[in-house]
């Protein structure tokens, strides 16, 4: 399956919203067999329809290969059955993803890897509702997942060391850069981006500044290439929201505590650039096209 840098086999990734769609890219441009399971048909459709727009770009040649590769399905079991790596990426709640662990314990076989693309939930926790399996760890990638160089690789305190050696030659075989860490709350890229986003919410709720400046700021005078609030659009609001609260439950920090303006953007349905509106306001293509919200 893996050795050399190289992993070579069939992926099931669960979960086929932003980040499945993503990661689905990235394991089939690099020649993985893939098939995609999502509780949703219409999810399922449009992540053949995602793929396809993004591999279209290279060639029509290149489509074909890639699209080759795809197997779409609505039912777990049989779709992990044969995978050499299962990737679950369904959304940020607990009960939901020890249920698919739980599940892959009876279906996925003994040797597969199993990894989470979870921002906050503990990978032992995981691991434990999985039987304990040495097969679990934390593969944190970054959205849009064909661009993003960076993927976290979170080991539990049960992922042996060839689990971990099949993580990182996954990564490679992906063309992604990875960091190891250890399984704390919001291992390194959460616990200090979901901060600097609250942070950022919370200026916006006192007036500070309008959300445009607050990420001006951080585009200009700290060199990231996109500011704390487009960011928090562009994962989704109701993704962040789950997040702050999976690290609430996780930890007792109250730093973490959602910010009001995100719960109320969540519960009106602005849910950021897919629903075309929450920081800011999105045209059909995703572009901004209205100032900021304000408070
Ligand atoms: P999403 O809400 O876009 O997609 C989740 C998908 O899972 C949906 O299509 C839903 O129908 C499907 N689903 C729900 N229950 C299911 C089940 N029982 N079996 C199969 N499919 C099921 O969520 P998104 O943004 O893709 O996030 C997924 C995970 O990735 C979360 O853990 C999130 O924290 C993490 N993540 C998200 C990032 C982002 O920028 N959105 C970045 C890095 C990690």
């Amino acid at each position: 399956m893996s050795g050399d840098g190289v992993f070579t086999g069939a992926v099931t990734v669960i979960g086929g919203g932003t980040m499945g769609q993503g990661i689905a890219t990235a394991t089939l441009t690099a020649g993985l067999p893939t098939t995609v399971v999502d509780v949703d048909t219409a999810a399922l459709e449009r992540t053949r329809a995602t793929i396809a727009r993004r591999v279209e770009r290279v060639s029509a040649s290149e489509a074909a290969r890639v699209l080759a590769g795809l197997t779409l399905s609505a039912e777990l079991e049989s779709a992990v059955s044969e995978a050499d790596a299962v990737i679950e990426a369904v959304p940020e709640i607990v009960d939901l993803k020890l249920d698919i662990f739980r599940r892959l314990a009876q279906a996925a076989s003994a040797t597969a890897l199993l990894v989470s693309n979870t921002s906050t939930i503990s990978i032992s926790r995981l691991a434990a509702a999985c039987g304990g399996s040495v097969r679990v760890i934390g593969m944190h990638f970054f959205n849009p997942v064909h661009k993003m160089r960076l993927v976290e690789i979170v080991t539990a305190k049960t992922s042996s060391e060839s689990t971990l050696r099949d993580a990182l030659d996954l990564a490679s075989t992906l063309g992604k850069d990875p960091i190891v860490v250890r399984d704390v709350p919001g291992f390194v890229t959460s616990r200090l981006g979901l901060l600097l986003g609250t942070e950022a919410m919370h200026m916006v709720e006192e007036g500070v500044a309008p959300a445009g400046d607050i990420d001006k700021a951080m585009r200009l005078g700290y060199g990231h290439p996109m500011g704390p609030l487009e960011l928090a659009d562009l994962v989704g609001l109701d993704v962040r929201l789950n997040n702050l609260r999976s690290m609430c439950q996780r930890s007792d920090l109250p730093q973490y505590q959602a910010p009001k303006i995100l719960e109320q953007l969540v519960e009106s349905g602005k849910l950021g650039k897919k629903t075309g509106s929450g920081f800011y306001q999105y045209d059909a293509d995703g572009r901004i096209i209205a100032p900021e919200r304000r408070p």
